[in-house]
């Protein structure tokens, strides 16, 4: 399947993308990690990525599209992919349909994880990611690691998101609720959307998920 996952900061995304990717066989293609991982490489992308970041600001398309498309054109992705983060305004989607439409292939589900604000704040606020590899993902009261500040996937050090900063927080919302948000409508129109409660325990939220994306199977 090709599926968008589409959210606020915090609502999930990253979580439930994990479990998702391998129950359905496909890739977890996530921007804000290839971006993490250019910026801990020290790449020119990653300087340059680093700038929007750091202020919760979106990169400029110049920058995400090019690195989504070449991500995407990889072999992994050709039968299937799960994007977290990715298209994230109106120009990255209508990009995103031509780059697949050029390839005959189109996407089957928008997942849209729904979450109020207060809950998004306390789950940023708690969050902590481990150095390295930026998808393992830990919360210190809903899902802290084994031992404190230690990833239990690879031993790598746990620590916060510079931009999970609480004024940082704050624009990365108004960039969401701005940029982001328009594109649901964009593929509502197109019949893809299923709007789901990213409430409860991360394995409720996965379960509610897959019941949603089978009905677009
Ligand atoms: P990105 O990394 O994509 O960040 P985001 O969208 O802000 O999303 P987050 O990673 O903050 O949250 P998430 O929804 O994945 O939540 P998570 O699973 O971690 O992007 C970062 C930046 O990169 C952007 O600001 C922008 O600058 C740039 N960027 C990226 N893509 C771009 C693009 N396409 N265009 C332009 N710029 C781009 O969960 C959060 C916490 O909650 C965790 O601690 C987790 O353990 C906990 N949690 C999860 N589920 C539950 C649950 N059910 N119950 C309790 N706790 C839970
Ligand atoms: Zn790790």
């Amino acid at each position: 399947m090709r599926i968008v996952l589409v959210g606020p900061p915090g609502a999930g995304k990253g979580t439930q993308a994990q479990f998702l990717a391998k129950e359905l066989s496909i890739p977890h293609i996530s921007t804000g990690d290839l971006f993490r991982a250019n910026i801990s490489q020290g790449t020119p992308l990653g300087l340059e990525a680093q700038k929007y970041m750091k202020a919760g600001r979106l990169v400029p398309d110049e920058v995400t599209i090019g690195m989504a498309r070449d991500r995407l054109g990889q072999p992994d992705a050709a039968a299937g992919f799960l994007l977290d983060g990715f298209p994230r305004n109106l120009h990255q989607a209508k990009v995103l349909d031509e780059v697949l439409a050029a390839e005959g292939i189109a996407l089957d589900a928008v997942l849209d994880l729904e979450v109020p604000e207060e809950e998004v704040v306390k789950r940023i606020a708690g969050r902590r990611i481990c150095r390295r590899d930026s998808s393992h993902v830990f919360h210190v009261d809903y899902s802290a690691p084994r031992q404190e500040g230690v990833c239990d996937e690879c031993g790598g050090e746990l620590y916060q998101r510079e931009d999970d900063r609480e004024d940082t927080v704050r624009t990365r919302l108004e960039e969401y609720y701005n940029l982001t948000e328009p594109i649901i409508g964009y593929y509502r129109a197109q019949g893809l959307v299923s709007t789901i409660s990213a409430l409860g325990k991360v394995s409720e939220v996965t379960e509610r998920a897959l019941l949603a994306l089978r009905e677009k199977a």
